[in-house]
């Protein structure tokens, strides 16, 4: 009998079924308690965060083999974002990641999305899926919290695009004080590295995120990175 690869959504019923499988398969990965990541997969919907998985069917039976979670971008309405992409790992190394990124961004594509980004440390496999290095974006979980984090950074003004902000404002603080002090005032030292999501909209942004920050997501990984697929390619 001949095997076919399938990319279903997880909230379809006729695969919820699979959720406990999936998470277990999440935390040998990535260590967490099973039953949190049960629930959290239990919240995929259409309008995200959307948890895709990879199945192997034989006839009627199917296997799990992998999954992905897709989420929104901030201000780019047809663009995406993956995190916690995973192969059950006696599958790997056999074209299966290749082909769940490639299923997973057509079945996205099905429903007017063209771009999608992502954050990761293993860059090779994502050259091979046709990504490439790009800048940061801010990921968002679904477009109601796309439109509380936007209330919120019109509420701070200059710091609607508080995560490129972040880095510069010790800088900011450095470049100015010397000027401005008389020379026997001993200059104050620099603040304290700003922490993870300090500013309002960053922190709101991270909590609306549900971020799993140990799964190549937002916050851990090192390299963004970016494909886009043009309509009818
Ligand atoms: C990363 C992962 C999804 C890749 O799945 P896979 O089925 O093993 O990958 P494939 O067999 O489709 O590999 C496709 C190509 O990417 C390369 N590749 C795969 N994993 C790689 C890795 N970790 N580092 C570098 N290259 C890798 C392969 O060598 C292959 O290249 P080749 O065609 O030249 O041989 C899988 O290894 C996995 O689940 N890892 C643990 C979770 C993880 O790290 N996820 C990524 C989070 S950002």
């Amino acid at each position: 009998m001949t095997e076919e690869f399938v990319v279903v959504p997880l909230h379809d019923d006729k695969f919820s079924q699979f959720a406990t499988e999936c998470a277990e398969m999440l935390c040998k990965e990535w260590k967490r308690s099973v039953g949190m990541r049960e629930r959290k997969l239990q919240q995929s919907n259409d309008d995200f965060p959307y948890h895709v998985i990879m199945l192997r069917f034989v006839g009627k039976d199917a296997e799990l083999i992998g999954h992905a979670r897709i989420t929104k971008v901030m201000n780019k309405p047809r663009a995406l974002y993956f995190s916690s992409v995973i192969i059950k790992d006696h599958k790997r190394g056999q074209g299966l990641g290749l082909k769940l990124m490639l299923l997973a961004e057509e079945h996205m594509r099905g429903k007017g999305f063209h771009t999608f980004y992502l954050r990761t440390d293993v860059m090779k496999f994502y050259h091979k899926c046709g990504y490439q290095k790009c800048d940061p974006i801010q990921e968002v979980a679904n477009s109601k919290m796309e439109g509380k984090i936007s209330q919120l950074s019109d509420l701070y003004g200059k710091a609607s695009t508080p995560c490129q902000t972040r880095t510069t404002a010790n800088q900011d603080h450095i470049e100015k004080t010397p000027a401005s002090y008389p020379q026997d005032v001993p200059i104050a030292p620099p603040p304290p590295p700003i922490p993870k999501s300090s500013c309002a909209p960053c922190k709101t942004a991270s909590l609306y995120n549900d971020v799993d920050d140990d799964e190549c997501s937002e916050f851990q990984c090192k390299f963004w990175m970016k494909k886009v697929v043009p309509p009818n390619s």
